[in-house]
């Protein structure tokens, strides 16, 4: 089967002053439908620029970035952002939830920007809220609720419209280890039965093993790949 992500030399530079930063530099990577993939590596290694360029948040330097059969390199913003909302999901290190709607309406925030009636947003968003465990906390508040539960409602809202691919970057970031290891139990549950594909920024080891396989970056490039039946032995 054709990978969902493939990409062919994607490069991603920044000009700073004088010099050049090589974010991404010539990343040749395929990912599988429904794999979890990490992606690792030390502060400043290019795992966020990555991140982005494979979300179609940021247009690569150079290079191709094929997602689900289309071309990310040869959209323009509006098209790329249009693709984003079709296909993908986001959980984030800080929630980013907004602080003056209730969770419900938090997580039903982008069934409302793709128009859908309120009824049917209320009914899908408490669905979501009873599978991340939550049904009993739809009226509170982000400030009403601990970072795990902020970040299971931006978990919710993540997978609200059903996205072939969600990307985290952190998304247990912000959270003791305890609680970062049943986020991800939660995620693997529900993407593994739903078949999603996800990709997660961590410089977390903890949370490699929720995961397939680890790549490494060094000064934006692959260092090492690690498959999960190689870290097991
Ligand atoms: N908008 C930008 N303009 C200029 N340089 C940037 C920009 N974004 C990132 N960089 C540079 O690109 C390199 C990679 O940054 P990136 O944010 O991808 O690292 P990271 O691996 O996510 O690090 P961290 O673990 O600290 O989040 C760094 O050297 C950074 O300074
Ligand atoms: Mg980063």
């Amino acid at each position: 089967m054709k990978p969902i992500i493939e990409t062919r030399q994607a490069e991603k530079l920044y000009q700073v002053g004088d010099s050049t930063i090589h974010a991404v530099d010539g990343i040749n990577l395929q990912v599988e439908k429904g794999e979890f993939l990490c992606i690792s590596g030390r502060s400043g290694s290019g795992k966020s620029t990555l991140l982005s360029l494979l979300a179609g948040l940021e247009s690569p330097t150079a290079g191709e970035i094929e997602i689900l059969g289309q071309h990310l390199e040869q959209l323009n913003e509006k098209e790329r952002s249009r693709f984003r909302r079709a296909h993908i999901g986001f959980v984030f290190q800080s929630y980013n939830l907004l602080p003056q709607f209730s969770a419900w309406e938090n997580v039903a925030m982008p069934l409302q920007i793709r128009g859908i009636p309120l009824k049917e947003r209320k009914e899908r968003a408490m669905e979501i809220l009873d599978l991340v465990g939550l049904r009993d906390h739809a009226l509170h508040k982000p400030t009403e609720l601990s970072g795990g539960q902020q970040q299971r409602i931006g978990i919710a809202r993540a997978i609200v419209t059903g996205p072939a691919i969600v990307f985290a970057d952190e998304p247990t970031g912000n959270l003791d280890s305890r609680t970062g290891q049943e986020v991800m139990e939660l995620l693997g549950r529900i993407f593994r039965k739903w078949g999603t594909t996800f990709i997660l920024v961590s410089h977390d080891e903890e949370m490699y093993r929720y995961t397939d396989r680890e790549i490494r970056l060094k000064d934006g490039k692959i260092e090492q790949q690690t498959l999960r039946e190689e870290r097991m032995l």
